[in-house]
């Protein structure tokens, strides 16, 4: 990880990186001082979420939200099927609270990997967690998004920034704790972002000061480096995804791939007559049927086992007492893997930033957000003791994130609002 982060922090490293470490043109982290009324839409985690964020002297923080339904017809559409979709619900949002007549400034979190030449120009690389909308890939996602808008025509909007979800949490913690420089997400993907020397970035031009890079760790191991510990369990899921070979450090830890890793598990044991008297149902042979909240219930479920069966019920299965007994085992691990994998990344980001600062005080603070870190409470516990293990002269504090990242992402566009203004 550490070597990937150094070569891809290079404009031509003697052996290409696999992470693409990219630019994101944030520069600092909140300082208190953002002010305004924002529009904030968040794409590309579990929900799709349209929020109005005020940030204001008096009374900090105030949100309010709407949650819009993504199709897995749009999913899978024209990127035109998508950005009107999005504009549709934004006019929708808009109309409902009479806002149709202001022009806002909007940020928006798009939790994809994007090469950023400045805040609001983000070309989208390619897309990952299930979403494959075409003509989008290569494609500027803020004018793409500014052309919907115009096509409806019936209202507008000022779209100012764009940010990584990764970034959005960075920030969003970073309001609350100014020490806050790392953002980890770990939910349907997985992803970090933190301040890098400005003098480090061969690419961007400058030396002084920090920036924030996107890391996309997902791709780690898309270079066959992660073979090693790559199981059988974790091929057949990849194969079967839709971006085999891609993605393959994200498709070890994160929500969207965790369920499928154990069903694939479930079924060689069962083959073996190790489960469920060696009899398979037609639901657990089936792709997608086991989900990642399944599996943080199982784990955290213990004697008389009502969860566990009940998971299992659902899949025409009639597990035994030792049947729960293993399957929670299968649960645990894949679970810790992931959780062990977030560690050896974090652990890597936090040494790397040990090694840029002239006057490191120990310790790291990282804005954490995502079903996977939220729902599973040994997610955390794992963590921690991997971090203990693997990063011995670090302290790394965890901020969760309570209200997403759309407050991150409002507090970029207040500061690239203020900087464009004042260069009026
Ligand atoms: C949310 C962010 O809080 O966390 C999203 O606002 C982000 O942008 C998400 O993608 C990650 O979690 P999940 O579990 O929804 O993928
Ligand atoms: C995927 C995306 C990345 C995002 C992460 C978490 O890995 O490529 O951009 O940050 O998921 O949502």
């Amino acid at each position: 990880m550490l070597d990937n982060m150094e070569r891809g922090l290079q404009v031509k490293p003697e052996r290409p990186s696999t992470l693409k470490m990219l630019p994101t043109y944030v520069r600092s982290t909140p300082n208190g001082t953002e002010f305004g009324d924002f529009l904030v839409l968040d794409l590309g985690g579990a929900i799709f979420r349209i929020l109005k964020v005020k940030l204001s002297r008096a009374s900090g923080v105030e949100m309010e939200s709407e949650v819009f339904e993504i199709s897995e017809e749009i999913r899978t559409g024209t990127g035109e099927q998508l950005f009107d979709h999005v504009a549709d619900c934004l006019g929708r949002f808009l109309q409902h609270r009479n806002l149709g007549k202001e022009v806002l400034p909007l940020g928006f979190t798009f939790s994809f990997p994007c090469v950023q030449s400045q805040l609001d120009k983000s070309v989208l690389i390619s897309w990952t967690k299930g979403f494959r909308c075409s003509g989008v890939e290569g494609k500027d996602v803020v004018q793409l998004l500014r052309n919907a808008i115009q096509r409806r025509g019936d209202y507008k909007v000022d779209v100012i920034a764009i940010v990584n979800d990764t970034v959005g949490t960075m920030m969003s913690c970073g309001y609350k704790d100014h020490s806050c420089e790392v953002g980890f997400i770990v939910g349907t993907g997985t992803n970090v972002c933190y301040m890098e020397e400005m003098g480090n970035m061969e690419a961007v031009e400058g030396d002084e000061g920090t920036m924030c890079i996107n890391v996309e760790w997902g791709t780690l191991g898309d270079d066959g480096t992660l073979n090693d510990i790559v199981t059988e369990y974790d091929s057949q899921m990849d194969q079967t995804s839709s971006e085999p070979g891609r993605q393959r450090f994200d498709k070890m830890i994160s929500g969207m791939y965790m369920g499928e890793i154990v069903r694939h598990v479930l079924v060689k044991l069962t083959s073996q007559g190790l489960l469920f008297g060696g009899v398979s149902t037609q639901q657990l042979l089936k792709k997608g049927t086991f989900g990642t909240k399944d599996v943080s219930d199982i784990e955290n479920d213990n004697f008389p086992f009502e969860k566990t069966k009940s998971v299992l019920a659902a899949l025409g299965l009639k597990p035994s007492e030792q049947d729960c007994v293993q399957v929670k085992c299968v649960c645990s691990a894949v679970s810790l893997r992931s959780a062990r994998l977030c560690a050896a990344g974090l652990s890597a980001v936090a040494s790397r930033i040990k090694n840029n600062r002239q006057h490191y005080l120990g310790r790291v603070t990282v804005g954490v957000d995502g079903s996977v870190y939220k729902t599973n409470p040994k997610f955390g516990e794992h963590l921690n003791e991997a971090l203990r293990e693997l990063a011995p002269g670090c302290q790394v504090k965890f901020l969760v994130s309570e209200d997403g990242s759309g407050k991150g992402t409002a507090i970029v566009t207040a500061v690239a609002q203020r900087l464009a203004t004042q260069r009026k």
